[in-house]
């Protein structure tokens, strides 16, 4: 993305230029992740002398929301067609609005899935989630394990998920309406899709964890949006858990 100072989100597109990640960058990234560990953490910066305690909420949402975590082991099983209609339907669209709200109704976030682990016919495929019509088109192939691990951030040692979801994002939907603030409400409301999908596993009886360090640019050519302004937001590795 080049720097045009007459974009109506022009430092949106100089920040997310700056915070790429690539083999050129993931270093320095790494070793910033190591520094940071490594320095004394005290979280405690709000605390107020009188706290009245509240009732615990015990309803299906608060037990729903108590299963969700980042569960980063997964099983071998592919995921079947049911079950990739049941994780999808976190997006879709519903007559009368969609699941998930967006700033303006412009709803700038599309997702795709890389299945590397998928019954048939979705196996090694590349798909986009259409939520108008809760269905799947191929878009492409997987690539090679090699590639997948290195553009996904994945280290050797890190189990193989069944699928990683790309939450994509087209700025121009929405900063053509709110300029520079179009840029943060589309990072906020990748992070519904997230949340919700995390919830959805969660009820699935699924694993899975965000994925925040993606290669942006050859993962956004990956998914066939080479030439259009589509920016990756997040990835979501999911599958089987190791131990059910
Ligand atoms: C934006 C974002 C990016 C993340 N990226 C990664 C990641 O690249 N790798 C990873 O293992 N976990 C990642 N996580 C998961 C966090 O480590 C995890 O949510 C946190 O440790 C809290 O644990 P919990 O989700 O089990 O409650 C990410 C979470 C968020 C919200």
């Amino acid at each position: 993305m080049r720097y045009e100072p007459d974009h109506p989100a022009a430092l949106f597109n100089l920040f997310w230029e700056g915070s790429k990640l690539n083999r050129r960058t993931v270093r320095a990234f790494a070793e910033r992740l190591e520094a940071h560990d490594r320095l004394p953490h005290d979280p405690a910066e709000l605390v107020y002398p009188q706290v009245t305690a509240l009732a615990p909420a015990t309803d299906p949402l608060a037990t729903l929301s108590l299963l969700r975590r980042s569960e980063r082991r997964f099983g071998p099983a592919p995921l079947s067609t049911e079950k990739l209609a049941a994780l999808f339907s976190a997006f879709a669209r519903r007559p009368g609005g969609r699941l998930l709200p967006s700033a303006g109704g412009r709803y700038p976030i599309e997702v795709f899935a890389l299945l590397l682990a998928a019954e048939a016919p979705w196996q090694g495929s590349i798909v986009y989630y259409d939520g108008a019509k809760h269905g799947l088109s191929r878009v492409g192939s997987c690539p090679d394990e090699a590639i997948w691990r290195e553009l996904c951030n994945l280290p050797e040692g890190a189990d193989r998920p069944a699928a990683v979801l790309v939450f994509v994002g087209f700025p121009s939907r929405i900063t053509e309406r709110y300029g520079e603030r179009g840029g943060r409400f589309l990072l906020l409301e990748a992070g519904h899709y997230a949340q919700s999908l995390g919830l959805r596993l969660a009820f699935e009886g699924l694993a899975g964890y965000e994925l925040g360090g993606l290669y942006d640019d050859p993962v956004r050519d990956l998914l066939g949006l080479g030439g259009t302004d589509a920016i990756v937001t997040l990835g979501y590795a999911v599958g089987h858990p190791a131990t059910p």
